[in-house]
């Protein structure tokens, strides 16, 4: 137990990414409004966005069209009206990030438009080359630090979302030792992903997933979070990350090659590399298996080097840093975890079932995405659930307020002699080798045993990895669960005991409400 600071605000926003960004700057200017991130404003899925943002702009195009590849690529799970409203504002969204001053490139007069897998057309906007994440991040910070109403703390960890009665009414929040209850009219959770969860991933150290977890403890209702995307090309060299090779050097014409230097994917799709990305990754897998390989080789070399300095300048950069001459020497790549569909279950507006709790980004399930996002769509849904949840938010808070009666203390119940910053290394090997590409009944039970050994051992969070270790461990063990459950394969589930995909598991897995707290 510890002492407890308190303080106000009308909205709470946690995670600085393009979610978090986006929805503040839509809120009224007579707000106070905190965003809170769990290191710099810079560290986010967001920055490392490197294809760019998809949105039916181009006049070979169509949000019809743009649908219906979302649907395709999310294998029957994916919410219709969802997608209909999400890809229908894309045009819109893409107005507002130039009205934002977002330095989309252009190529003869117009926004250039590059290709990624399972898009029926070019329809890919993107900025700085494969810089797009970090350019929006920057303008948009750049006018969020101009509003007076919008304070931003940095290095502030959000332990966990404090209700009463079924209504969020602040976040706990952890700053160095200190503990601070932030008591807010509305809390927004944009806090991003989960790859850290994952041995191998193209994620920022900061993505633990500790919004979900908190949002489970909270009573939130979650669905899905078996359907994990890895993603086909991250740079596999040992001893350094999983750094991202976006897709869009494959939707440049980049080619994948075996160890025996031989092209494949004709044997596993139509769509060859640019085939939707479990598929791709899957059949990378199949022959990395094959040939007893840690990794494959991606081939650009029918681009000059000019095209790619250009293009890709942050690919070319950390290539030729890591002794790789690309555009003639190929890229060793792996798949690593890279984006989780699952997460905490929104309506349309962003709403969950805690009322004055909303979410948006990569920490939701809103039916956009189904069991396997399409390329670039995430950016995009960031943008339009921040539009609507700063809307409901401006139309509803002056019949809101903060509640001045609170009582808070947070006593944790483990009684092990592990710190839990010591297991996640061992938490992430395990969902690697046991929920990754390739699950099985028996797998996922040893997983599930496991990760439930490891709870039994830990004690009392102290620091910031502390929590966020049993942040992975809660969502791990929900992960195998949904894992287990699904005896079928679908988009970013695959068992290999159950290949098929089955009509009676069209639907959704949903863990609602979290009957035993872990604390
Ligand atoms: C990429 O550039 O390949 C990543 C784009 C995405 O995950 O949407």
């Amino acid at each position: 137990d510890a002492e407890i600071q308190v303080e106000t605000t009308d909205v709470i926003i946690i995670g600085a990414g393009l979610a978090g960004l986006y929805t503040a700057l839509r809120l009224n200017k007579n707000l106070s409004v905190t965003i809170i991130a769990k290191e710099s404003i810079s560290d986010s899925n967001t920055e490392q966005a490197q294809g760019g943002i998809a949105a039916a702009i181009c006049k070979d195009d169509s949000t019809e069209l743009h649908k219906k590849d979302t649907l395709s690529a999310g294998h029957g799970l994916c919410d219709e009206k969802i997608v209909e409203q999400v890809v229908e504002k894309g045009p819109e969204a893409i107005e507002a990030l130039l009205e934002f001053g977002v330095p989309f490139d252009t190529k003869e007069g117009e926004l250039a438009l590059t290709q990624e897998g399972a898009h029926s057309c070019r329809r890919v906007l993107h900025a700085s080359g494969d810089g797009t994440g970090r350019v929006i991040r920057e303008s948009l910070t750049a006018r969020v630090l101009e509003l007076e109403n919008v304070r931003v703390l940095e290095d502030t960890f959000a332990i966990d979302i404090y209700t009463q009665d079924n209504i969020s009414r602040g976040v706990l929040t952890k700053v160095g030792h200190r503990y601070k209850l932030i008591l807010a009219k509305y809390v927004v959770l944009a806090s991003g992903g989960a790859g850290q969860l994952y041995k191998n991933t193209t994620n920022p150290e900061v993505a633990t997933g500790d919004g979900i977890a908190m949002a489970y403890r909270a009573g939130v209702n979650i669905r899905d979070l078996e359907f994990i995307q890895f993603h086909p090309t991250a740079l596999a060299i040992d001893g350094a990350p999983r750094f991202l090779i976006s897709e869009a050097v494959r939707g440049e014409g980049a080619i994948l090659l075996n160890n025996s230097k031989e092209r494949f994917m004709e044997k596993y799709h139509e769509l060859l590399e640019l085939a939707p990305r479990d598929i791709v990754s899957r059949a990378m897998a199949e022959e990395m298996e094959r040939e007893v390989s840690e990794y494959l080789f991606l081939d650009l070399s029918h681009l000059t080097e000019e095209k790619v300095s250009k293009r890709f300048p942050t690919i070319y950069k950390t290539c030729h840093q890591y002794g790789i001459k690309i555009p003639t020497q190929p890229i060793p790549v792996a798949p690593a975890a890279h984006y989780i569909m699952g997460g905490i279950t929104v309506d349309i507006e962003g709403k969950t079932n805690v009322q004055r709790l909303l979410a948006c980004g990569e920490v939701t399930s809103s039916g956009l995405h189904g069991a396997n996002r399409l390329a670039s769509n995430s950016l995009l849904e960031a943008l339009v659930f921040g539009g609507n949840i700063a809307d409901v938010i401006n139309k509803n808070i002056n019949e809101v307020e903060i509640s001045s009666k609170f009582s808070i203390s947070e006593t944790f119940n483990f009684n092990g002699e592990t710190k839990p910053r010591e297991i996640k290394k061992k938490i992430s090997k395990l969902l690697w080798t046991y929920a990754g590409l390739k699950r099985s009944k028996e797998g996922l039970q040893i997983l599930i045993s496991k990760l439930e050994e490891l709870m039994e051992k830990i004690n009392v969070p102290t620091e910031i990895e502390d929590f966020e270790a049993i942040n992975m461990l809660q969502i791990g063990i929900l992960l195998a669960k949904g894992a287990l459950i699904r005896e079928e394969s679908r988009g970013g589930h695959y068992r290999s005991d159950f290949p098929q995909t089955f009509k009676k598991w069209k639907k959704n897995i949903n863990f609602n409400i979290c009957k035993e707290p872990w604390y």
